[in-house]
C-alpha cells in the first residue's frame, strides 16, 4: 500500500520548510522576499477560485521559488553592480538547480513546475526553457508576477523600493510581454480592493542592530 495523500503532503511540505530554512540561513533577503512572494501568490489563487489547499500548495512552491541560489556563489549573489554575461548565465541556471533539488526529494511535479518555469515570460523570452504563453504552467504564471511586484515595491542595495502605482504601471507595460495579461489583470485587480495588500519589508538594520554586536541579554 501506498503512503496517503495526507501523508503525502505532509511529507512535501516537511520537506519544502526545511528548504525554506535553508534559505533563511543561507540568503535573509531572498528568504523573506520569498514569504511576502508566498503571501501574495497565495492570496492571487484564492483570489482566482482555486481551493484553499491549492493555494497553500502554490505558497509552498513560491517559499522555495529561489532555492535555486543556494548553490549560486556569494559574490554573484550579493553584487550589487551588474552582472558579466558569464555570471548572468550562471544566475539564470538557478531556476533549474531548485528544481533539480526538489525533483531529488521526490517532490511532487506541481512544486517543481513552479519553480522551473518561474522565469519563463508571455512572449517566450525568458529562461530556462523558452516557453511562450499558456505552455507555461498557470503556477509560474502566477508566481512570476508576484514574484516582480515584490521586487520593485522593495528596496534592495542597488535600487529603491517602488511605489505601489510606479510597481502597477511597470506591470501593465510588461504585460504579454513577461506576463500572462489575464493574470495582470486578477493581479491589479485584487490588489485595488484590498487595502494594504502590499507587505513591509523587514528592517534588516534593525535586525542587524538586534544581533551585531550581540547585546550581554542574548546569553
Ligand atoms: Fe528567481
Amino acid at each position: 500500500m501506498g503512503v496517503t495523500r495526507v501523508e503525502h503532503d505532509r511529507e512535501t511540505r516537511e520537506v519544502i520548510l526545511s528548504f525554506a530554512k535553508s534559505i533563511q540561513e543561507r540568503d535573509i533577503v531572498t528568504y523573506q522576499h520569498s514569504r511576502r512572494v508566498a503571501t501574495y501568490v497565495q492570496r492571487l489563487a484564492r483570489y482566482l477560485g482555486w481551493s484553499r489547499s491549492e493555494a497553500r500548495n502554490l505558497a509552498l512552491a513560491a517559499l522555495v521559488h529561489d532555492l535555486g541560489k543556494t548553490w549560486i556563489a556569494n559574490d554573484i549573489l550579493n553584487k550589487s553592480g551588474a552582472l558579466s554575461v558569464e555570471e548572468r548565465r550562471k544566475m539564470e541556471q538557478h531556476p533549474v538547480i531548485g528544481a533539480r533539488i526538489l525533483i531529488g526529494c521526490d517532490v511532487h511535479p506541481f512544486y517543481v513546475e513552479a519553480v522551473l518555469y518561474h522565469h519563463e515570460a508571455w512572449n517566450g523570452c525568458g529562461y530556462p526553457a523558452g516557453l511562450q504563453g499558456e505552455a507555461i504552467p498557470m503556477s509560474a504564471r502566477m508566481l512570476t508576477v508576484a514574484d516582480v511586484y515584490d521586487v520593485l515595491t522593495s528596496w534592495r542595495p542597488y535600487k529603491n523600493a517602488l511605489s505601489v502605482d510606479e510597481a502597477r504601471k511597470l506591470i501593465i507595460a510588461d504585460s504579454e510581454i513577461y506576463f500572462d495579461p489575464l493574470i495582470v489583470d486578477a493581479f491589479l485587480r485584487l490588489l485595488d480592493i484590498s487595502p494594504n495588500f502590499t507587505l513591509p519589508q523587514q528592517d534588516m538594520f534593525e535586525k542587524q542592530t538586534l544581533h551585531y554586536p550581540p547585546h550581554l541579554d542574548d546569553f
